[in-house]
């Protein structure tokens, strides 16, 4: 036969095949294989793109094929060992990598891959061969740099780990995959023994994460303020915090103030610790009264710090504590700059305690006024400009009407106090919803047939669009995102503009009268919703009839046995008649802090959500709220036909699988319950997990 014939066919095919012109593809091939049935080239090529549009089967018959007329050619080897990896036959794929390396030991795929199955399955040593293989051939390869990164975390070789995401910044400082690494790393480790004089490159990666907008500050804080304050500095400040000496008087509290680090941080993390908040607290003061008595040098020689502070007092909403001698100071500074010019100090003080837009003539001053201080302009942004376009956004969401009485009242604490406010989130590839989906209940696993693209999800009870930031990055699915706030949604609704998002709808409406929409999902998410219902169970009725057969349901709902120390203190709030009022939020966080020998008071102490006015509302004064236990649950899924998947936290599946390690899918509702038992804290976000509706 005519060589050069097949040589244009299989050319052609080529082309085609490049260009993903998949169907006039495959006719060359067919066509190619007619002529010539043992051409490896042929075999080869139709085999890959055969694997490419999903058709596995036929794919691995053309490479064992080649693989039988060519058993040295190690490109055919590291294709079948592609077919039986994505067929999850790791056994099989791991010998045909290893005989392709052996034929060509400076294969990067077989390398790399062999890294991946064997990192898997927890083979971490072996898996370092290969990769360090990869890396000796392409010194610059990302990918494999950010597993070598997962498993050195993984060995708990802190020092590596962190090299590793160095080596990945230098080569690339806007890399996801690293910054999310990073991230997690500091939010899962606590740096210990941390010293001004050995922390310089810490306090520099600290720096380089914070200036970065892709990432959620929040997770970096807990270690953040470590490298702000010392272990070393601590009993020289706890004994000022006790004098009556001035803390803006100190060196050492002068060159905090000035730390990058510090201001960074209060711009973009909520602070959640007690000693910090007493700092803040004093120094605000002290801010305050120097201002009063004309004494503006240090006021102005910090002011960025000021600016920071500011910003940071937007984000925890003016939680903390303001004195009778503050407030006065403050409403008297108000008067003075609505009745004189604009100046940036006594607006940054001014800011520190009070939210500009409560002042009308403030905020127009502000609005015509220009800055070349790129933090005084996001101040301003934050209090004034975001609010403003909100209000526009407000004008832009579709609502229906809502009648229950207790969804009424829910509706009112968060339209005055929208929650959770955040900041910037985890910045990710394009991913779709099902290797998050995998990801989420692993180690259990479900047949994924004809759901394998999910394109209809409902996000029921979408708060202020944290829980949608992820879903931005989904490349295939739209999303209705429902809540009863509308303040709330139009805080999303700026948010998610922010993220570029295109494939989010915002309705403002009660879960409970969606039944009329005539929408089907495949998917619906209801996180930390339901239990703020009247009748949950009549909410979860109402989500299950618009969920389709066999769709998924994520689920977050309040533990009783994690709350405990949250029920006392709302007994004890109560009988002091402490109300919603920002001022008894105030007051009542006082007596929590002060009151040390309380054991749930001091548990609250450690919990995020003590550290803002929204989520201290939500946390503590919510108007309605129902807690679960696991039992309760159980028989809740049992009577509404609904599969247990799993929970979604990795963490906590991990020490339960020491436990319990004959629960190979981590789904056993009775043992899970008794892990709680044993481990009352381990829900105490909520008890966050997937189910599937059955059938029909
Ligand atoms: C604790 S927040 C959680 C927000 C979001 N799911 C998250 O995880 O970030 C509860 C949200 O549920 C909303 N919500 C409560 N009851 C609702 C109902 N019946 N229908 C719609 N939204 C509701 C509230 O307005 C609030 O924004």
């Amino acid at each position: 036969m005519n060589q050069s014939l097949i040589d244009s066919i299989l050319f052609k095919a080529v082309k085609n095949h490049e260009k993903q012109n998949f169907s006039e593809a495959e006719q060359l091939y067919e066509e190619a294989l007619k002529i010539q049935p043992n051409h490896i080239g042929c075999l080869n090529y139709f085999g890959t793109m055969l694997a490419q549009t999903n058709r596995k089967k036929r794919a691995e018959q053309l490479f064992l094929k080649a693989n039988q007329l060519q058993p040295n050619n190690p490109f055919v080897k590291n294709n079948l060992g592609n077919i039986y990896y994505e067929n999850e036959d790791y056994n099989k794929a791991i010998s045909y990598y290893e005989a392709a390396i052996l034929l060509k030991s400076d294969f990067v795929d077989p390398n790399l891959n062999l890294g991946i199955i064997l990192n898997n399955m927890g083979h971490l040593s072996k898996a370092l061969v290969h990769l360090n293989e990869v890396i000796k051939i392409q010194p610059n390869n990302i990918k494999c740099y950010a597993i070598i990164a997962t498993i050195y975390k993984e060995k708990r070789n802190f020092k590596k780990t962190l090299d590793i995401y160095k080596k990945i910044f230098e080569i690339d400082p806007e890399n996801l995959m690293a910054t999310t690494g990073v991230v997690d790393l500091f939010n899962t480790l606590r740096l210990k023994n941390l010293k001004e004089n050995n922390s310089y490159d810490l306090v520099e990666i600290f720096t380089f994460l914070y200036k970065k907008n892709s990432i959620n500050h929040n997770m970096l804080f807990d270690n953040a303020k470590n490298l702000i304050i010392f272990d070393e500095y601590h009993k020289r400040l706890k004994n000022l915090f006790e004098t009556e000496i001035k803390l803006l008087n100190d060196d050492l509290i002068i060159s905090i103030l000035k730390k990058e680090l510090f201001h960074l941080m209060l711009q973009k993390s909520l602070f959640r610790d007690m000693f910090l908040e007493k700092f803040l607290y004093k120094v605000r003061k002290e801010f305050l009264i120097l201002l009063n008595n004309n004494e503006t040098d240090l006021l102005e020689e910090n002011i960025n710090f000021i600016f920071s502070l500011a910003i940071q007092s937007s984000l925890n909403e003016y939680v903390i504590f303001q004195s009778d001698e503050e407030i006065n100071l403050v409403n008297e500074l108000k008067k003075k700059i609505e009745n004189n010019n604009i100046k940036e100090f006594e607006i940054a003080i001014l800011a520190c305690y009070f939210p500009l837009m409560k002042s009308k003539v403030i905020t127009e001053k502000l609005l015509n006024f220009s800055t070349t201080n790129k933090l005084f302009e996001e101040l301003i942004n934050i209090q004034i400009k975001d609010i403003l376009e909100e209000e526009k956004l407000k004008k832009t969401i579709n609502s229906i009407e809502i009648t229950d009485k207790v969804s009424k009242k829910v509706r009112n604490q968060y339209e005055e106090n929208p929650y959770p406010r955040w900041k910037h989130v985890n910045k990710i590839s394009k991913i779709n919803f099902i290797a998050d989906f995998k990801n989420d209940i692993s180690p259990n696993k479900v047949p994924l047939g004809s759901e394998k693209t999910i394109n209809n999800i409902l996000i029921a009870g979408c708060g202020t669009g944290q829980q949608l930031a992820r879903q931005t990055f989904y490349t295939d699915s739209n999303i209705l995102a429902v809540d009863l706030s509308l303040a709330s949604l139009a805080l999303a609704k700026r948010k998610m503009s922010e993220l570029n998002s295109k494939n989010i709808e915002f309705l403002h409406a009660d879960l409970l009268n969606l039944k009329n929409i005539k929408r089907k999902f495949n998917v619906i998410e209801c996180m930390g919703v339901l239990h703020h219902l009247n009748d949950p169970e009549a909410g979860l009725k109402v989500l299950l009839d618009l969920l389709e057969p066999n769709g998924y349901l994520k689920l977050g709902l309040y533990s009783e046995y994690a709350r405990q120390h949250i029920v006392k203190t709302k007994k004890l709030l109560k009988k002091y008649n402490y109300k919603n009022t920002i001022n008894d939020i105030r007051n009542s966080r006082e007596m929590i802090k002060n009151n040390t020998d309380n054991k749930s008071f001091l548990k609250l102490n450690y919990n995020y959500d003590f550290y803002s006015t929204s989520s201290f509302r939500d946390l503590i004064l919510h108007v309605q709220e129902h807690l679960f236990t696991l039992p309760k649950i159980s028989k809740i899924l049992e009577n509404y036909n609904l599969k247990f998947l799993g929970f979604t936290n990795p963490h906590i599946k991990k020490d339960y699988s020491k436990l319990f390690n004959d629960d190979v899918t981590n789904t056993s509702l009775q043992n899970w319950n008794n892990f709680e038992l044993k481990y009352p804290d381990t829900f105490k976000s909520m008890y966050q997990f997937w189910v599937q509706k059955a059938k029909n």
